[in-house]
């Protein structure tokens, strides 16, 4: 589909005007809106192949009509626009569905490279399907990238496991890949058109818990409004994955207990039996064993449970994967986000192998996915790599800091060599940096005080 209709929303009038007089002269249908709300109307009743948008804007953020043309218009290429500065909120609109975004000021060069882009979008696409069966044909599992002897050992596992009924317990820190071995065994099973059914046990208090996992009778307790089916009703001739099955409670591990044993339970409020048949596989990063010797685990329960256990190790002891999962994360986000990303230099491998990796795979991918959207080019150069500092969402906040410091290190740096060619004149060097010489004043203290400096410019006037 050619691009012929294009709307293009942002609140600063010059933006818009410069941006919709280019594409006017691209012989493109522009429409124009200057804000969020009347960009969602826009869309409710027109159908644009282009959706240009700030995402800073009144009444609603270009997320929002992100989110709507996703809904309502699916085919229709949405391109963002951000403040310099406000890269990670790009990042993060990408991630939604964006296909690319554009940093402000953008010159009419970036313009056109963008769209011509976007253009190019159908052929790319037709091309990315080939790719995408391909790249599936590698993997022996799903998804599932690694040649390193445990590695190996654990496809074998998968092999087997997924040949009997077996009750398995995966075992593995955060982002080493639990789900993704419980899903391989799924599919790989005779169950494999049966229901998949995930919950997670740590993500729901207690009685909740209980309810989600066996369903309720109606008017079993207040807000029980209608009988409801649980997950093991749900996930009946299939699988259900438990993840953190830690994180339940001694009665709750009874119950389950129940379950494994006899194949049955009654739904909250209930005393009907129902007899349910259903695989069942638990992950858990934390030492069960220990969870037992403190008295938070069941013994009886944990070897129901550790019938085949699956031990996934951590990232650092399996670095021969770590060139592998890249290549294998940049292909897939170079495909997902139609970026020409060919290789990873060596020092990038060097960095990515030399790395601890505490969020392993998933910190791996995450920062591979980060490097593609951000646009590393056609090299994945060592500073495209964002290592995150934690687990908690401390990527984006080091990004944060990273940002903010090398603008703040740019801005030093100006300073001081404005301030050392005018030979230490504040008034000459506030006027030549185009500040106040009460803010020059003020930075001067600032880097005094921080000790940068020491034993120059005694003389500032
Ligand atoms: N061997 C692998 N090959 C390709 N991708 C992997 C591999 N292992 C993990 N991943 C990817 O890493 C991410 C995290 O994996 P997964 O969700 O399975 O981890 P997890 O062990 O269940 O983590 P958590 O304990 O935090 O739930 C997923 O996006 C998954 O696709
Ligand atoms: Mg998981």
């Amino acid at each position: 589909v050619p691009i012929e209709q294009v709307l293009v929303a942002d609140d600063e009038p010059i933006m818009r005007e410069f941006l919709s007089e280019l594409l006017r002269r691209k012989n493109y249908d522009v429409t124009a809106a200057s804000d969020g709300a009347t960009a969602l109307d826009l869309i409710g009743q027109g159908s644009f192949d282009l959706v240009m948008t700030d995402l800073k804007m009144p009444k609603a953020t270009g997320l929002d009509i992100l989110k709507q043309v996703k809904e309502t218009s699916p085919q229709t290429i949405v391109i963002v626009m951000t403040a310099y500065g406000t890269v990670e909120s790009a990042v993060e609109a990408m991630k939604g569905g964006a296909y690319d975004y554009l940093t402000k000021p953008c010159s009419p060069d970036q313009i056109d490279v963008v769209i011509n882009k976007a253009v190019e979008r159908q052929k790319l696409l037709e091309e990315n399907q080939f790719l995408r069966s391909e790249l599936a044909r590698e993997c022996q599992f799903e998804d599932m990238i690694g040649e390193s002897p445990s590695m190996r050992k654990i496809y074998s596992a998968i092999s087997k496991v997924a040949a009997s009924h077996a009750t398995v317990l995966v075992t593995g820190e955060s982002g080493t890949g639990k789900e993704l071995v419980a899903r391989a065994i799924h599919y790989s099973s005779a169950r494999k058109d049966r229901p998949f059914i995930r919950l997670n046990c740590a993500a729901l208090a207690e009685t909740l818990l209980e309810s989600e996992l066996f369903g309720h009778e109606k008017g079993a307790f207040t807000g029980a409004t209608s009988r409801r089916q649980g997950r093991f009703e749900l996930a009946h001739t299939g699988t259900l994955l438990l993840d953190e099955i830690s994180e339940t409670s001694l009665s709750l591990q009874a119950k389950l207990l129940r379950v494994l044993q006899e194949g049955e339970f009654e739904r909250l409020g209930g005393s009907k039996t129902i007899r349910i048949d259903v695989r069942l596989i638990c992950t858990t990063n934390r030492d069960l064993r220990r969870e037992i010797a403190g008295g938070h685990f069941r013994e009886d329960l944990f070897y129901r449970l550790n019938v085949v256990p699956i031990h996934l190790p951590p990232l650092r002891e399996r670095r021969e994967d770590i060139e592998l999962l890249t290549q294998y994360f940049l292909k897939k986000y170079a495909l997902r986000y139609n970026r020409n990303v060919m290789s990873v230099t060596p020092q990038s491998i060097e960095a990515l192998e030399s790395y601890d990796w505490p969020g392993n795979v998933r910190e791996l991918e995450n920062i591979i996915e980060r490097a593609v959207v951000m646009d590393c080019g056609e090299q994945l150069d060592p500073e495209h790599l964002l290592f995150h500092t934690d687990l908690a969402g401390g990527g984006l906040d080091r990004a944060n800091s990273l940002a903010t410091n090398s603008l703040r290190d740019m801005e030093q740096t100006l300073i001081l060599r404005v301030l050392d060619e005018s030979g230490g004149n504040k008034t000459r060097a506030a006027k030549e940096l185009g500040i106040s010489v009460r803010t020059l004043h003020n930075k001067i203290n600032e880097y005094r005080r921080q000790g940068i400096l020491e034993g120059k410019f005694c003389t500032v006037r």
